[in-house]
């Protein structure tokens, strides 16, 4: 990240893909055009965290162990980093809500190390970066892909699956993608939904890996349908993709609600984005993304058109 431009991270939507992901398929990622942008200072005062959009004051005592996900992250962080013994004020300006199904916690471990490395003059590339930001992740989901951190550090569309190393391979959007994006008002830690289908798949390995298969196939055709820019038919995978995701069982009445809404309401496709079981749906409103946005908040959730990709 250029410092000109800030010391950033993107929050983004998975298209399609979400919790196979996790098993070694294929998904195809975006960013939101919402983030986290921080700056550090140094302090006389000990080190302190500060975002006032979620609500977090936070100090990090010496010596003490932390029980909150955010203070272990940043003392992993700092620890990384070798600025343990270094007093920083770190300050967050967050527009991806916490817990949403949004890569809020990747978004804020991107911008907080690269807050710190244009402060502490510490040279990291990119790669660093996301390698650092995963370890975030990690404390934070116990098993992520590493889709998150990826697409938070990058800021492109991309088609991802893990392994070492993992598939990073930029998608060609010719046009953004007019899309809704939908808060279910219900914060979720996707570390307790990776969780879930993580002990699900344990009791029925075989019925959970064709779930996947399937996903990772509509991932792939997404590709191409992606580059055609054929909004039509990604509607349709995106669809597809939802249904995989009821048979995981990571939707929610709210969510449902809201992708039935949109599709009511002229989306060609709608499904949840991220870990799921409350956080955010997409919608792909090729017509009147506004129409879709009004139903939803008729229907009291929170809406707003977003151009992706
Ligand atoms: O809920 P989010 O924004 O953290 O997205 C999680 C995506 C998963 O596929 C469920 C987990 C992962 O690590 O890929």
């Amino acid at each position: 990240m250029k410092e000109a431009e800030g010391a950033v991270g993107y929050g983004k939507v998975i298209l399609i893909g979400e919790h196979a992901v996790v098993y070694g398929r294929h998904a195809i990622a975006a960013p939101a055009p919402m983030g986290v942008r921080a700056r550090a200072e140094d302090s006389k005062d000990g080190t302190e965290l500060i975002i006032p959009r979620w609500g977090v004051e936070q100090r990090l005592g010496p010596g003490t162990k932390h029980s909150g996900a955010l203070l272990q992250s940043l003392e992993l962080i700092l620890k990384r980093l070798e600025l343990a013994d270094r007093p920083l004020r770190i300050r967050v300006d967050a527009s991806v809500p916490r817990a949403g199904g949004l890569g809020g916690s990747a978004a804020l471990a991107v911008a907080v190390i690269r807050a710190l490395d244009a402060h502490c003059a510490l040279g990291l590339t990119d790669r660093e970066v996301c390698a650092h930001a995963y370890e975030c992740e990690r404390l934070a989901h116990g098993m992520p892909s590493g889709i998150d951190n990826t697409v938070a550090t990058y800021g492109r569309p991309l088609l991802y699956r893990r392994g070492e190393p993992p598939l990073i391979e930029p998608l060609h959007v010719a046009k953004p993608l007019p899309m809704v994006i939908g808060l279910s008002g219900v914060e979720r830690l996707t570390a307790r939904t990776v969780a879930r289908v993580r002990e699900a798949w344990q009791r029925d390995k075989s019925r959970h890996e064709r779930i996947f298969d399937e996903i990772d196939a509509l991932a792939m055709q997404g590709v191409a349908v992606l580059e055609a820019w054929d909004l039509q038919q990604l509607g349709q995978l995106m669809n597809a993709c939802q249904c995989q995701l009821q048979a995981l069982r990571v939707s929610s009445c709210e969510l449902d609600e809201m992708i039935e809404i949109a599709r009511a309401n002229g989306a060609v496709g709608a499904k949840l984005t991220g870990g799921g079981d409350g956080g955010a749906m997409i919608a792909l409103c090729p017509d009147d993304p506004g129409n879709v946005v009004r139903a939803l908040q008729q229907a009291n959730y929170q809406a707003m058109e977003a151009s992706i990709g």
